[in-house]
């Protein structure tokens, strides 16, 4: 268990700006029991109405209390796992029995076809393979510099904007979303950075319905309030992707620097079968869509914390200031040892992925529990993030959450924004790079504050938005009477 130790409670902010208080119960953690069963279950239909408005104000407040749930969703038998040994089982030890659900295969099929974040089985494992080597400590390295250049166009475009209200969200994802063309797609010449980032929001905005029509087992062609604008958005980014796969082709570039030339140049070491444009295509929407959105939902989130905990934010920027006087770079990146605390406790308190769901390919245990095949498991990660029973002040801002004493006395799975087992996020260190470069040149120079006080609400449409985006006003960092 964990101790507060300091930021949470020094700083002026009010203690409770982060905090999202779940309702009370009784239910008690101890591991290797038997599954509880939530108080009471609320019908079908307020919970289509909540799946479709935000999935996460459906989860039963227990999660956040209890080791293992059982409970169900629209008729189907459902387990929440929160104890992180059982995670662990789950994710991990059980990996080839619990694989990637169809409900939520089929909500993100549309979008992302049978890329590596969907595909289950051999499939899977050849793209992961494929794309593995992009993804190695040395070179992800040397993508740091593409990160800090495109902190530092936000920073000149920012200094150019002081005083004025910005959204933070969008800020965030046009950064990110440079940083992802840059290293994923070579720079992608003629995307339309903008668009594409509409249509992204396009194609998400309505994704609770779906995901509803799918839990009610509605055929896949049925149409959704906002579905045509959801194909409109698709249809926008396939096409974009195309136009980028034909440049590189007509340019000759399969020279495997960068994720489109490997897969382009990729082949099956057991079929000898290469990728379609098809395929290449799912790939690289996932990794825009999994790539870029998130790591600028935990910068979005940081700079709202770090507004509310001044404390925090000025010690932050004594750490750039003492490692960093003249820029982040790839040399003094990992003694930010602050700031990267800062990001993971924005993490924790909002996880950018707040769930994942497995089902059982057949009848099994977890734990003590049996799991019929079929049924779903779902890891409320943010529930596991603020359970009550591994985190001291769960709602409370505290980056010394993570001093790597307080990282190791804790189970590994009682955080786990990037999931855990093989299916782990493979862009963890690239993320973790690019949120420590960005937020460490944005913070020292600007403190970001909302216009009047608030607390933005956090909606799940597949990553955890802040509900309205995040309107701010820019304001020099020496300005924020620390
Ligand atoms: C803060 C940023 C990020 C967070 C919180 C995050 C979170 C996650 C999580 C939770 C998963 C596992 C999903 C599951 O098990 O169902 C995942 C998978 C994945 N992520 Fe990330 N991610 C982030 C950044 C990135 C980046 C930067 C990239 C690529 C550049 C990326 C690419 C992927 C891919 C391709 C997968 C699928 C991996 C597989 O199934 O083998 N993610 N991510």
């Amino acid at each position: 268990m964990q101790m507060s130790t300091g930021i949470g409670n020094a700083g002026s902010g009010p203690e409770s700006a982060a905090v999202r208080e779940p309702a009370r119960t009784t239910a008690r953690h101890s591991a290797g029991v038997r599954a509880v069963r939530p108080a009471r279950l609320p019908g079908t239909l307020t919970i289509l109405r909540t799946m479709i408005r935000n999935p996460i104000e459906g989860w039963p407040p227990e999660v956040y209390e209890a080791p293992l749930l059982r409970s169900s969703q629209v008729g189907r038998p459902c387990l929440f796992v929160m104890a992180p040994e059982l995670v662990h089982e789950a994710l991990v030890e059980k990996a080839d029995i619990f694989v990637k659900d169809n409900v939520m295969r089929r909500t993100l099929g549309p979008a992302l076809g049978e890329g590596i974040l969907t595909a289950n089985g051999a499939h899977w494992r050849w793209q992961r393979r494929l794309a593995a080597p992009v993804f190695r400590h040395d070179r992800v390295m040397g993508m740091v510099p593409a990160m800090i250049r495109a902190a530092e166009a936000t920073a000149e475009r920012w200094a150019s904007q002081q005083g004025q209200r910005v959204d933070v969200a969008h800020e965030m994802m046009r950064t990110t979303f440079d940083v992802i063309a840059d290293t994923m797609l070579s720079g992608a010449p003629d995307m339309d950075v903008e668009r594409v980032a509409e249509a992204i929001t396009d194609s998400l905005d309505s994704i609770g319905w779906p995901l509803a029509l799918s839990l009610l087992g509605a055929p896949k062609w049925m149409p959704y309030p906002g579905s045509r604008k959801a194909a409109a958005g698709r249809a926008y980014l396939r096409g974009c992707m195309q136009a980028a796969i034909d440049a590189r082709r007509a340019a000759g570039a399969t020279d495997g620097a960068d994720l489109t030339s490997l897969m382009l140049d990729a082949a099956d070491p057991e079929t000898g079968q290469t990728m379609s444009d098809e395929q290449i295509i799912d790939n690289l929407l996932t990794f825009i869509a999994a790539g870029h959105e998130t790591t600028a939902l935990a910068l979005t989130w940081s700079f709202w914390l770090l507004s509310q905990y001044p404390k925090a934010a000025a010690r932050l920027r004594a750490e750039v200031e003492a490692v960093a006087p003249h820029g982040v770079t790839p040399e003094n990146i990992d003694q930010l040892v602050f700031t990267r605390q800062v990001l993971q406790e924005a993490m924790r308190l909002f996880p950018p992925a707040a769930v994942i769901v497995r089902s059982a390919t057949e009848d099994t245990t977890l734990g003590a529990e049996p799991v019929h095949k079929g049924e779903a498991l779902i890891f409320p990660i943010h529930a596991i993030h603020r359970h009550r029973t591994l985190w001291e002040q769960p709602d409370a801002f505290n980056p010394d959450h993570f001093t790597p004493e307080a990282v190791k006395a804790r189970p590994r799975h009682a955080f786990m924004p990037f999931g855990g087992g093989p299916r782990i996020c493979i862009g963890m260190m690239f993320a973790i790079l690019e949120g420590v470069a960005i937020l460490a040149t944005l913070a020292r120079r600007f403190a970001p504050e909302p216009e009047i006080p608030m607390t933005p609400e956090p909606q799940l449409r597949i990553t955890l938005r802040p509900r309205g985006g995040m309107p701010m006003r820019l304001k020099p960092a020496g300005d924020a009477g620390i």
